[in-house]
């Protein structure tokens, strides 16, 4: 990360010491710089003499008073709060006093770093993301005890380096990897409940979510050991709020060695080449031929189910002539000739009582490409094959799962937007900064309020419900800011 920083301030015109306590490391880091400017070149994003003077303008040293005339300091030692305060109290020994001290840490709170010094108002958190040069966001962090003054020039500085500035209050995972803690989780429960399979809940991530790559491609990026790590801190800093609880499968893994790309197998094996297929290309509408279908149910589910079945070509009718029955609210009369698929939307085929339907889900949105099955225990083979028929003349790729309430991506993604609106309620940050913190630092497609807001917040609330009723755990509780929104019809902050 100090190499990442280190290239991005030559690249934007600041005079830069790379330091770092041994000297092979700090070598190694000066050689990164310079292959990420080369890199920078070849790819066309760089001038040859505008890379040249940014290569000129680094300087490197194992020696930390080399760094007393430096504006700011920004730390990326290991992520260890007594590394960080030792480290720290020297610079403050080293630099002159109005230098400012900037904290890269992604977990530690910012307010404890900053205790461990005598002037902790110009100690601050600056959170980069990897790579540093690609990624447009920086998270800045007040300590308790940072002043205003140090606020700004920290903004001004992120500013400075290229980058989009959030304010983030400190907390545990500030604002970004706070708002990515819900992608894992519920991920992992769905593997751990075997609702589907790792390669599944990636793929319906991907396609039917828009997600660049699915949370366990995510997690053997990153590394299965680091994201342990970094789900015990979560439960260890908030006193064990149930939302951030890791799961013994990953604990599991963590311990077993497969820790991800670094270790050649993680969720998915690294050996040959592509680690998984690729995606099924997206498929076009149609095959009605004025067949009926009847849809039953008046939100937004239902009105993309029947937007969807007209570009298919079919006849919306009565139950009685229909070869397929859709229902998505339950209380809806479905009981016509045909199969019956019911919406997961807000509970399981298993809480709908009906062991002879499909169960479906997708997100109802402009641009829905995925849809989920589930069957009941008793449904039939033939129901099974018209109802998976039906949806992908519908132009949409089907993925089977088992029966759960919100099946696999709708559940993901309403406590994306509930953590979102936690963060909200507590102040973490303004509702514009939360979703350009969660495109720009996560990549999302959406930011999660944008999210919410496109689902309907009753929508998202229902679903969340729907996952606590049948579950009974605290962690799909409705943050308080959520259910307003629900009951109100809009968000208001
Ligand atoms: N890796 C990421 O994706 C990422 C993203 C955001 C933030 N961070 C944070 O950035 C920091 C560094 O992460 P990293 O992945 O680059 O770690 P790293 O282990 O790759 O690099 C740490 C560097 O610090 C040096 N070092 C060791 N002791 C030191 C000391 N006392 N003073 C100064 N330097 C010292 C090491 O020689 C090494 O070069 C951590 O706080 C981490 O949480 C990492």
């Amino acid at each position: 990360m100090g190499a990442g920083i280190a290239e991005t301030a030559v690249a934007a015109g600041l005079e830069t010491v790379l330091f770092d306590p041994f000297e092979a490391a700090a070598a190694s880091g000066a050689e990164r710089v310079r292959r990420g400017l080369t890199r920078s070149v070849e790819r066309g994003r760089l001038e040859s003499e505008t890379a040249t003077a940014a290569a000129s303008r680094l300087s490197v040293t194992a020696s930390l008073e080399d760094l007393a005339g430096c504006d700011a300091v920004i730390e990326a030692a290991p992520e260890d709060l007594g590394v960080k305060q030792g480290l720290l109290a020297s610079l403050e020994e080293a630099c002159a006093s109005a230098t400012m001290l900037a904290t890269n840490t992604s977990s530690i709170p910012i307010t404890a770093i900053a205790a461990g010094v005598k002037r902790p108002d110009r100690v601050v958190g600056m959170h980069f993301f990897n790579p540093v040069p690609r990624m447009r966001l920086v998270e800045v962090t007040p300590a308790m005890q940072t002043s205003t003054q140090t606020l700004e020039r920290a903004s001004e500085l992120g500013r400075g380096l290229g980058k989009e500035v959030v304010v983030a209050r400190d907390g545990p995972g500030f604002l970004v990897n706070r708002c990515g803690r819900p992608f894992y989780g519920e991920a992992l429960r769905l593997l751990q409940d075997r609702t589907a399979d790792v390669e599944q809940i990636d793929r319906i991530c991907r396609v039917g979510g828009g997600f660049q790559m699915g949370p366990f491609e995510l997690m053997d990026l990153v590394g299965i050991d680091v994201s342990f790590a970094v789900a015990r801190s979560f439960t260890e800093l908030s006193f064990g709020e149930p939302r951030w609880r890791p799961y013994p499968i990953q604990a599991r893994m963590a311990a077993s060695g497969r820790h991800g790309r670094k270790t050649g197998v993680g969720w998915y094996l690294y050996a040959n080449g592509r680690h998984r297929p690729d995606d099924p290309a997206p498929g076009a509408p149609g095959g009605g031929d004025g067949r009926a279908l009847a849809v039953a149910g008046t939100g937004p589910l239902a009105a993309r189910i029947r937007t969807l079945a007209t570009a298919a070509g079919y006849a919306l009718g009565s139950n009685d002539a229909a070869i397929a029955t859709i229902a998505t609210d339950p209380g809806e009369r479905f009981d016509g000739s045909g199969c019956t698929i019911l919406a997961c939307k807000t509970s399981s085929l298993a809480a709908w009582r009906q062991a002879r339907a499909i169960g479906f889900n997708l997100l109802p949105t402009d641009d829905v490409r995925l849809v989920e099955l589930s069957r009941g225990p008793m449904a039939s083979d033939a129901d099974a094959a018209s109802a998976e028929e039906l949806f992908r003349t519908f132009g949409l790729h089907v993925e089977w799962v088992r029966d759960a309430p919100g099946l696999v991506l709708a559940a993901i993604v309403v406590q994306i937007v509930n953590e979102a609106c936690f963060a909200l309620g507590e102040g973490v940050a303004p509702p514009n900064d939360i979703d350009t913190a969660a495109r720009l630092g996560l990549n999302y497609p959406r930011g999660p309020l944008e999210w919410g807001s496109a689902l309907g917040w009753r929508y998202v609330h229902d679903t969340l419900d729907g996952l606590w009723r049948e579950r009974r755990e605290e962690r799909y509780r409705p943050a308080p800011a959520l259910a307003h929104a629900a009951h109100h019809g809009a968000m208001h902050v």
